[in-house]
Formats: structure tokens, C-alpha cells, sequence
């Protein structure tokens, strides 16, 4: 089964790119197709360096076909969380190459002459007004956190501004702006700006051993190596499986809805974002762990709001995204781990993936290349912030044990025969625990519901049908198919109508 295309992924081809047939020795191997591996690319060739890309899919078909393409250094709360935690220099390097990239994004746009419908725009977190008594005790806390984030915001330089008023269909206990920055056609931007880079696609790297990169078509050679590929399936070193968890989230394309033209995230409990796209409105959800959607009906309840705001709201598309959350909020990027010299890495973006990629671009090249980055400090992987770090981390490790053992634990009395069509189930089957979804036709699809990564037990997703691990967030389509990393392998599917599609 085919993930749900976006908007963008509908609207864009990109040629077909060879498939690695032998061994090759670059000077730097990209690992991952996706905004952060092409920019980066882009930029270390306009420095010099020689690189080539291998992507296991094709080029953009991860998140950044799946973004919603805000182009913002506004990321939820994350200054006052960053002058906690990590103090007021780093903030500042924060806000100041997040402020970069989108610059540096528009700037290649006007370089090469991009069309990718880039527009500038505000972009604005919000807190809706509260209806009842419960929601306006949260709603006075909310927005005195949102308060302290404007004062931090204003005094680090930001562009921002507090409004009481939004262009949003309901009223705001308060909003925080911030002038200036952008949305786009992610893929449109990516098309041209890959044009002229060496990528393989449908080359899917195994493993990862000092300067080789296995691939399932051959070897590369290269002296440095940077990871850029979402979530580095690596475990040692760099230990990523244990400072990461994936989170997802539901977006649906409106027609005949409300006219909205900046960009907008709610902090409050439901967290809905909008923005325009051309003659469209992107509404999107609050997002959950994934590995943690049994019953689904994240898009029902978008469109529930839609009507809502708008009664002649028409779904002309939806689609889903998963996201890297590190523990402490802000991405990984540099230097992979102890001992890997010549190895990068680029990841945790949490929802912020467009700016962050671009923010990534510059500082790896800038390391590569051997010159300062004044801003690379507070996204060194090798930091620990102990005071919003140690508990998720612990926390971390408690919820992978948990979903560890579960695999261990017997099948509650469920039966093949009891699962109906279009429902899924977890058997005994053949002596092992499996999972079951019958298709609406009646196909029965039977997997093994061992997570080929490190072994946790996967949780059946009613939105997308598929497996999830909640662990890391690998996913399998319902016959077994690999559809998220960091697992790089399918999962068995032991009946015979697995695989019929192909
Ligand atoms: Fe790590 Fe499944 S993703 S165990």
C-alpha cells in the first residue's frame, strides 16, 4: 500500500535518477535524498568538494514531501527552553541561523531563478480562546508562557510582535508573531536545486563502517560521510536510538476555506496549524508518538473542525509526516560520534525540518570545509543539557524496555477467525505472536510483529494501516514493507496474499 501523497508530491516529477551499479570512491558520500542531504551537497560543491548522494527511495519522497513547508526560525517555544537550558549565547546562535537559512533560501531562489512559490509571510504560534472552565485555567498559564516567549524573542533581536488579533476563524487569548518569513513548494525547490547533483536512488545504504558505505548495489568509498537521512539507523556510535523518538502528525488540503495567509500553530491542547497553499488551506494536527494511533480518526477530526470554520470546506488532499524529537528540542548537527573523525550527521528536526535542513546545510559544510560557524555550539550531538535532557532520556529507556517485553507476552485469546474485514489483530500463529490485517476485500496480510531494529513489539496504526514501532518509529505498510526507518529491512509476511500487489 502507497503512503497518501501530499499536495506537493502531486504537483512535482522529478527525473529518474540511476540506481548505484558498482563500487565508486567519492569525496563525500550524502546519506539520505531529502532537503538536508541535497542542500548540503549544493552547498560543499559551491566550496569545491566533489559528493555524491545515495537515497534509499527516491529523492524528496521522505518528509520533505510530506512537510508543510514553513520556512521560520519561530519553532513552538523554543528560546526560553534554550536560555534555560543552554543560556542566552546559544539562543542567540539559535535565532541567528535559523534567521540564515531563510535568507539563504532566498537567496538561491533569486540566484537560480527558482519557481517554488515562495512568499513571505508572518508566522505566529497562538493560544485559542478558552471555552470552559478547565480549558481557561490552562489557557492563563499558556499564555503567560507565550508572554515570556515574546520578551525573550524581542530581546535575542527577533522579528516578533504581540497581537490579540489573528486573521483565524475564532478568537485568541493571544498571538506572537514574527515578521518576515516564508512557506513554499518544497519540491519544486528541491527539483531544481538537485538538478545538477550526483544521486543514486533506490540505493539503500546497509551499513556504515569507517570511510565504506555498504549499499545494496555496491560500495562507496568515501573520506567523509555525512548522515542526512532523517533518522541514522547507526547504533554505535552516536547512540541516536536513545536521544530520539518519532513523532506524527495528519495534514488535510481544504478547498473553499477560510482566506489565511500567514502561518499559524496553536499551543494550546488541540495545537492546529494553518497555512495557505496557493488556492488551498493546509490544516494540520496535533501530533502523537508514533507507534501510538490504534483507533486513528486524526483526519475525521480535522475535517470535523474544517466544517466547522468553514461549511463548504472540501478535502482535496491528505497526508501524514513523522518527525525526529530529540530530548532536549533542538536538532542534531555535526560531528556523528567518538571515534568517526570524518563522519556528520544531521537530524532531530522535530517539526521544523525546511529551516533546520538549510540551517544543517550551512554548518556541516562549514565543519567540512574547515571554517568557524559561530552558531554550530548548540547543535553539537555530543552536548548534554541536564536540565531538560536526563529525564526524557530516562524516560526513553523505560518506554523501549516496556515495548521490549511486550513481545514476550502471550496473545489475549484473539483468533484469525475473529478479525473482520478492514480490522486488524494480534495472533498466535505458527507458534509466534503476529499481526493480522484483513483488507475490506478479505485479504488476509499476517506479519511478524518483531521490529527489525532492536527487536520492540509493533502497535497497528488505524490511520495509515500500517505497523509502527513505538520504540523508534520504523514503519511497515500492512504486507510487511519497510516505510520508515531506522529499521533498513522489511518485516515477514507469511500468507499468500502478501506481495500480490507487485
Ligand atoms: Fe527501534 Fe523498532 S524502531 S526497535
Amino acid at each position: 500500500m502507497m503512503e497518501k501523497e501530499s499536495i506537493w508530491q502531486q504537483t512535482t516529477e522529478f527525473p529518474v535518477r540511476p540506481v548505484l551499479q558498482n563500487d565508486i570512491r567519492t569525496e563525500i558520500a550524502i546519506v539520505g535524498g531529502g532537503m538536508a542531504g541535497i542542500l548540503t551537497a549544493h552547498l560543499l560543491e559551491q566550496s569545491g568538494h566533489s559528493c555524491v548522494v545515495l537515497e534509499a527511495d527516491r529523492i524528496g519522497n521522505g518528509q520533505t514531501g510530506h512537510t508543510t513547508a514553513k520556512v521560520t526560525s519561530q519553532h513552538h517555544m523554543i528560546y526560553q527552553k534554550l536560555m534555560k537550558c543552554a543560556g542566552r549565547e546559544k539562543a542567540e546562535q539559535y535565532a541567528r541561523i535559523n534567521q540564515e537559512a531563510i535568507r539563504r533560501y532566498e537567496i538561491l531562489i533569486e540566484k537560480y531563478q527558482i519557481d517554488c512559490e515562495w512568499t513571505e509571510c508572518p508566522s505566529c504560534l497562538y493560544i485559542k480562546q478558552a471555552e470552559t472552565e478547565k480549558e481557561k485555567m490552562q489557557s492563563k498559564a499558556l499564555t503567560r508562557a507565550l508572554r515570556d516567549e515574546y520578551h525573550i524573542v524581542k530581546e535575542l533581536g527577533l522579528p516578533a510582535e504581540w497581537k490579540k488579533e489573528t486573521e483565524l476563524p475564532f478568537p485568541v487569548e493571544g498571538a506572537l508573531y514574527f515578521s518576515d518569513q516564508a512557506r513554499f513548494h518544497p519540491l519544486k525547490f528541491l527539483r531544481a536545486i538537485a538538478e545538477e547533483i550526483q544521486v543514486y536512488e533506490k540505493t539503500r545504504v546497509l551499513r556504515a563502517d569507517s570511510h565504506v558505505l555498504l549499499t545494496d548495489h555496491g560500495r562507496v568509498e568515501a573520506e567523509k560521510i555525512v548522515f542526512a537521512c532523517h533518522y541514522p539507523f547507526v547504533i554505535r556510535p552516536g547512540y541516536y536510538f536513545l536521544r530520539m523518538h518519532q513523532e506524527r502528525s495528519h495534514v488535510v488540503a481544504l478547498e473553499h476555506a477560510g482566506n489565511i495567509g500567514g502561518m499559524y500553530l496553536g499551543i494550546d491542547a488541540e495545537g492546529l496549524s494553518f497555512r495557505p497553499a496557493g488556492d488551498l488551506l493546509l490544516l494540520g494536527g496535533k501530533g502523537y508518538r508514533t507507534g501510538e494511533n490504534p483507533c486513528g480518526g486524526q483526519y475525521a477530526s480535522l475535517m470535523h473542525r474544517a466544517e466547522q470554520y468553514w461549511p463548504d470546506a472540501k478535502k482535496k488532499a491528505s497526508w501524514s509526516a513523522q518527525d525526529c524529537m530529540t530530548l532536549d528540542g533542538i536538532p542534531y548537527i555535526g560531528k556523528f560520534g567518538r571515534g568517526t573523525e570524518d563522519w556528520f550527521v544531521a537530524t532531530g528536526f522535530g517539526k521544523w525540518g525546511m529551516t533546520s535542513s538549510m540551517a544543517a546545510a550551512m554548518i556541516l559544510t562549514d565543519q567540512i570545509c574547515g571554517r568557524e560557524n559561530t552558531c554550530a555550539e548548540v547543535f553539537s550531538p555530543q552536548r548534554l543539557h541536564v536540565m531538560t535532557s536526563v529525564k526524557p532520556f530516562l524516560q526513553e529507556g523505560v518506554y523501549a524496555a516496556v515495548n521490549l517485553v511486550k513481545e514476550r507476552i502471550p496473545v489475549s485469546g484473539e483468533t484469525l477467525a475473529k478479525i473482520k474485514s478492514g480490522k486488524s489483530g494480534i495472533i498466535e500463529y505458527d507458534g509466534e505472536k503476529k499481526g493480522v490485517y484483513r483488507t475490506e476485500e478479505g485479504q488476509v496480510f499476517i506479519v511478524s510483529l518483531k521490529c527489525p531494529h532492536m527487536g520492540c513489539q509493533l502497535a497497528w496504526n488505524e490511520e495509515d494501516k500500517s505497523w509502527d514501532c513505538p520504540c523508534h518509529g520504523s514503519r511497515f505498510d500492512y504486507q510487511g514493507r519497510l516505510l520508515n526507518e531506522p529499521a533498513q529491512t522489511e518485516i515477514a509476511c507469511c500468507t499468500s496474499a502478501c506481495r500480490q500487489e507487485e
